[in-house]
């Protein structure tokens, strides 16, 4: 390997957010540019997959573009294409992957296929210079939440994930139990600020005693029958609360899941004797979960490492530089690629 500088342009279009950037050496970011489509699908409370591959198609090429406008790099300093390929919607996966293919064909450059995924945790490293292996990585995001036993940043062993609804679907989820917008996230956190986290005791699910696992299906439906009564058998209060036990709501909710996902990261950190915990991921922005899980850290005497809040949630910028990782290793994928919904790099 020469000591020239590595350029990966990286492409991410896995769920409802379509993204590109230029990395160069894996961690100088010279622009990430979003288009976001969270306009789009408020109004159904949800991504819708069909929407979301029509507005990935509509916003490719422009966010490219404005990729190579606001870099000043041109497609020949571009060393290799890095593309989101799995996990995801399968719709809006295919057109980030068929844009990838088309323009590492057309400039003869290597095709590199990134996991999403991985990608999360690669946005925790992408600005760290100092040692933190190994490393318990914790994605906590709309589709996933899953512990990592994390050597390096492409040696990633899975140790434990949820059974069922992921942080960030819970999040979505009671939010809309509560009619507050979507994302539900960002609007549960903010409407927690108001409440107590004492309030409600909702429950909290451990599954089995030495387990990594996560189920937050079980909190989900606890949330719908507090305002909709057992079963679903009584009125549907939410019109009719008051802002305080809305907010009382949101607050204790989000307490039951922090509460869940500190205690497994630890137990984690403790059979792999991790010094460090790296957290990414959309849920990664709560500030709550960030504070509480640093204090739980610390007295551990481990470091935490969270994403920066702008790449928390969904980016190409984690994809390039994972993209460089990859392109070190001489990892490159076929220009016969496929999008897939589930895992398979
Ligand atoms: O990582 P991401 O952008 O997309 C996936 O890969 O899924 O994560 C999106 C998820 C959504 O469920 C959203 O509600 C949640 O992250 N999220 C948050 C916050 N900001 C985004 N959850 C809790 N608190 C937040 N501040
Ligand atoms: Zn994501």
């Amino acid at each position: 390997m020469t000591n020239k500088t590595i350029t990966i342009l990286g492409i991410e279009s896995s769920c409802d957010e379509t993204a590109a950037s230029i990395v160069v050496d894996g961690h100088k970011v010279l622009c990430s540019p979003i288009a976001s489509q969270i306009d789009l699908h408020q109004k159904y409370g949800g991504v819708v997959p069909e929407i979301a591959a029509r507005a990935h198609i509509e916003n490719i090429i422009p966010i490219i573009r404005e990729t190579f406008e606001s870099s000043a790099i041109t497609k020949d300093q571009i060393d290799a294409v890095a593309v989101a390929h799995c996990p995801g919607l399968t719709p809006a996966l295919l057109i980030g992957v068929t844009a990838a293919k088309a323009l590492a064909w057309s400039w003869q450059k290597p095709l590199i296929a990134i996991n999403h995924i991985h990608a999360h945790i690669q946005s925790v490293l992408l600005e760290q210079m100092q040692e933190v292996f190994p490393a318990v990585a914790m994605v906590v995001s709309g589709g996933h939440t899953s512990l990592y036993d994390c050597r390096n940043p492409l040696e990633l062993s899975l140790m434990g994930q949820t059974l069922d609804d992921a942080a960030g679907e819970a999040f979505d989820k009671v939010a809309a139990i509560l009619k507050l917008p979507y994302p539900g996230g960002p609007s549960i956190e903010k409407l927690a600020k108001d409440g107590d986290p004492k309030a409600i005791q909702f429950p909290r699910t451990w599954l089995s005693k030495e387990s990594l696992d996560f189920s937050f299906s079980g909190i989900k439906t606890a949330v719908l029958y507090h305002c909709r009564g057992q079963n679903m058998l009584g009125d549907n209060r939410v019109e009719t609360m008051s802002h305080q036990e809305k907010a009382d709501i949101a607050a204790s909710f989000q307490q039951a899941v922090i509460d869940v996902l500190i205690k497994k990261t630890l137990r984690a950190t403790d059979k792999i004797n991790a010094k460090t915990v790296l957290m990414g991921g959309g849920v990664a922005a709560n500030s709550t979960l960030r504070d509480a899980l640093q204090v739980a850290c610390e007295k551990q005497g481990i470091q935490l490492i969270v994403a920066p809040k702008k790449y928390c949630t969904d980016n190409a910028a984690m994809v390039a530089s994972l993209g460089y990782h990859k392109f070190i290793e001489g990892q490159f994928a076929e220009l016969s690629l496929e999008p897939s919904s589930f895992h398979v790099a």
